[in-house]
């Protein structure tokens, strides 16, 4: 295997944009309906990823909230939790920030409770028998009202224990975040993390509003923050991790070819990316395969390997200890290869 790919699979790694209900395998998919009586559209498994061929974000959401529409019970999402640990595990990620769409089961009529019980106790056991930390971030859909927002936000007070954060996802544009000002200045006042998708489709305003407006502490994508040279230089003055996707922006045509990602220019102008899986699941792989897609296409140097891998644990929410635990940890796995 290429050195510097080895180097950055066998890497100690942090995720930070991982949508769980976005790392959902047909084979689990078909597993699940089948034992809660749910039907498919789809006959079989092939089927299924045949399917996964996407023009826009849009195409992609319609189909992800179909295919979340099979998990019911607390197991259902314990079970697709741990599915997800055991990749991340095998990919050597040892923190993990992992985003929930909450509201995408309870209008469904699913048991908030459920929800998020089943995803923590994965969690927690992904923890203690996996040695993988973890961070929970809620996150609101963009398309749905600004009051509905506030209301998942209090159905999620008894659990805000398990809480680290919240973040804003699915349909980006006609939806900027500003629209969630409200809403995001009361998770800041519950002391929840802040996070937003912005800068994927939609236009670098969005990635101004996300910083003025919500106060957020990354930002998810960005890549079209490189088309305001105000905002790459506000970004990078701040050290704004960035949480990039790059199979994702390759199915979702947010970039036409891997050798035009624009890790490479972030990098070059000071900005901190670091590399995701967003939807495994949907978009061909977890974050191993994204670190070979980006290195098969792209001319990274070793540095800039490392510099994605610390960025990983430099933009997590881990405590300062951990974080400085996490670092030595990487350093020392870098001064052996
Ligand atoms: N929900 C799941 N994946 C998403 C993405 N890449 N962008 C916006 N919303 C999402
Ligand atoms: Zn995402």
């Amino acid at each position: 295997m290429n050195a510097l790919l080895s180097l950055a699979h066998n890497a100690p790694k942090a995720e930070l944009h991982l949508h769980i209900e976005g790392s959902f395998e047909p084979e689990l998919m078909f597993e699940i309906a089948q034992r809660n009586g749910v039907k498919l559209p789809f006959s079989s498994v092939e089927e299924i990823r045949a399917a996964y061929d996407f023009a826009n974000l849009q195409e992609f959401l319609d189909i992800y909230y179909q295919g979340m529409s099979v998990l019911l019970h607390e197991q259902d999402f314990y079970d697709l939790t741990m599915a997800y640990l055991r990749r991340a595990h095998n990919d050597n990620v040892i923190h993990t920030e992992i985003f929930f769409d909450p509201q995408g089961h309870t209008e469904r009529g699913v048991a908030f409770a459920d929800a998020i019980g089943g995803i923590a106790r994965a969690l927690d056991d992904g923890r203690k028998n996996m040695g993988i930390s973890s961070r929970l971030i809620m996150c609101f859909l963009r398309h749905l009202s600004e009051d509905d927002a506030h209301a998942t936000l209090e159905e999620a007070k008894p659990f805000l224990p398990l809480i680290d954060g919240v973040g804003l996802d699915s349909s980006e544009l006609g939806h900027p975040p500003a629209k969630f000002k409200n809403v995001f200045a009361k998770a800041r006042d519950l002391g929840l993390h802040l996070v937003a998708h912005a800068g994927e489709e939609g236009p670098p305003a969005y990635v101004w509003e996300a910083l003025d407006i919500l106060k957020v502490q990354r930002i998810d994508h960005g890549n079209r923050a490189l088309e305001d040279e105000k905002l790459v230089k506000r970004l990078a003055d701040e050290g704004m991790c960035l949480t990039v996707c790059p199979l994702s922006n390759l199915k979702l045509c947010v970039i036409d070819n891997m050798r035009n990602h624009p890790i490479p220019a972030m990098l070059a102008a000071g900005l901190k990316p670091c590399v995701n899986a967003d939807d495994p699941s949907y978009f061909g792989g977890y974050v191993n395969d994204n670190f070979t897609a980006l290195i098969d296409a792209l001319p990274l140097t070793r540095a800039d390997i490392e510099a994605l891998l610390r960025n990983s644990f430099d933009g997590s929410f881990m405590s300062d200890s951990e974080k400085a635990a996490a670092l030595t940890k990487l350093d020392a796995y870098l001064a052996g290869v």
